[in-house]
């Protein structure tokens, strides 16, 4: 809409301007025949005319005209701006140059006296014209600007609106498990003052409601802003790590490599983090279809204000033109996939952390690294 606006307007001024330069042009050539005419005439015999002409080429006072003589040297000018500080061999060249200009877009009018002399008039496009030439510019600058307005405003509202969905989900989740994961923990402690009930089946019950229960903690850390709460980077990776290693293939060796110095604290919403570190090595294992090794190594950044998490894996890779759809909500090349696992890192670490993630590198055939980039406590 906003094209066909701006090309019409641009079609109709293209005209505007063509018209108005033809008028221009008649006006010149007609003082052209005007100037012809008065040298022919004696000042005293014919007074009236010769001053109702003069007035007519006074008249003009939109085109820029310079009257050379048949060398090009100047003889008047009128509608330049003359700068005042020249003298009259300044202004000379000056009207000079003016003069080349004006011959690289119009062919300069001669104008023949009966006595065999030559004069030209140089002319160029009236302020006018010039001006008329840029309107269609700035009224598409404009549509453009509004256009990008109105789509900021749409697609910051609509975003907003889908987050207030997503955590408000996320958030009603936690609220209805917390019921039923009480109720199992009541349950629990039934069971266990029960001698005839089999004791070991309550451990395995207790690692289960301990996995709902932060499966609770995570949904609703999402579904608010989560509070960030100095922890250990390593340990917080390992115990990741740990809860992964027992619940994927054994071919999969997993191996952490932490090569700092000391202790590194990291503000983080536990639950969120162990999430992303999850999601990164369930895709590593899928990528590398249940055989291969699997290396997470912490370092510190070069200005030691920053750590990078690398997640490496062997596996099938990421072809090129894939990488940046990687993150994308609904990109998955999985059977039972949703496509939101890169999502929801990217998210709780850029959005809630503050971070930074990346595919560091991927080669088809050989594997991928992700790399996490968090501030550190210093
Ligand atoms: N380490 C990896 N190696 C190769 N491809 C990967 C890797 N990680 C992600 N991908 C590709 O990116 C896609 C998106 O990953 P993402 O985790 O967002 O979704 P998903 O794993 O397909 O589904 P889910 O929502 O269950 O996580 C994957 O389907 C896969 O094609
Ligand atoms: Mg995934």
């Amino acid at each position: 809409m906003g094209l066909v606006i701006g090309i019409t307007s641009l079609i109709y001024t293209e005209l505007l301007v063509d018209e108005l330069r033809q008028r221009e042009y008649d006006q010149i050539d007609f003082f052209a025949k005007v100037q012809a005419k008065l040298a022919t005439m004696g000042t005293e015999d014919n007074a009236d005319v010769t001053f109702l002409l003069m007035e007519v080429i006074k008249g003009n006072d939109l085109i820029p005209v310079v009257l050379t003589d048949d060398k090009g040297e100047p003889i008047s000018s009128k509608n330049i701006e003359l700068p005042s500080d020249l003298n009259y061999v300044q202004r000379m060249d000056y009207l000079k140059k003016e003069v080349q200009e004006m011959k690289k877009n119009y062919a300069p009018i001669k104008i023949d006296f009966t006595d065999g002399e030559e004069q030209y008039i140089y002319y160029a496009d009236s302020k006018l014209v010039r001006n008329l030439r840029f309107a269609p510019m700035i009224q598409l600058s404009v549509l453009a600007i509004l256009a990008l307005a109105a789509y900021l405003v749409f697609s910051t509202s609509r975003r907003a609106e889908q987050n207030q969905v997503w955590a408000g989900l996320a958030k009603e989740t936690a609220h209805q498990l917390g019921t039923p994961i009480s109720s199992l923990v009541a349950w629990i402690e039934y069971f266990k003052t029960d001698e005839d009930f089999d004791q070991s089946i309550i451990e395995e019950l207790q690692k289960d409601i301990t996995r709902l229960e932060m499966i609770t903690a995570r949904f609703s850390n999402i579904g608010s802003e989560p509070v960030l709460k100095p922890a250990n980077l390593e340990s917080s990776v390992r115990g990741a790590v740990e809860y992964m290693s027992k619940r994927i293939s054994a071919k999969v060796s997993m191996n952490v490599h932490y090569n700092l110095e000391g202790q590194a604290d990291i503000n983080i919403s536990l639950p969120l983090f162990e999430w992303v570190v999850e999601n990164l090595c369930r895709n590593a294992v899928d990528a590398m279809n249940g055989v291969g090794r699997l290396d997470i190594t912490m370092e510190l950044t070069q200005h030691k204000t920053s750590v990078t998490i690398d997640v490496k894996d062997t596996g099938k890779g990421i072809p090129k033109n894939k990488l940046n759809k990687v993150f994308n909500p609904g990109y998955t090349t999985k059977k039972r996939g949703w496509g939101l696992g890169l999502t929801l890192v990217k998210r709780i670490v850029e959005d809630y952390h503050k971070g930074k993630i990346i595919v560091l590198e991927s080669i088809p055939g050989e594997g991928t690294t992700f790399r996490i980039t968090m501030p550190i406590i210093v």
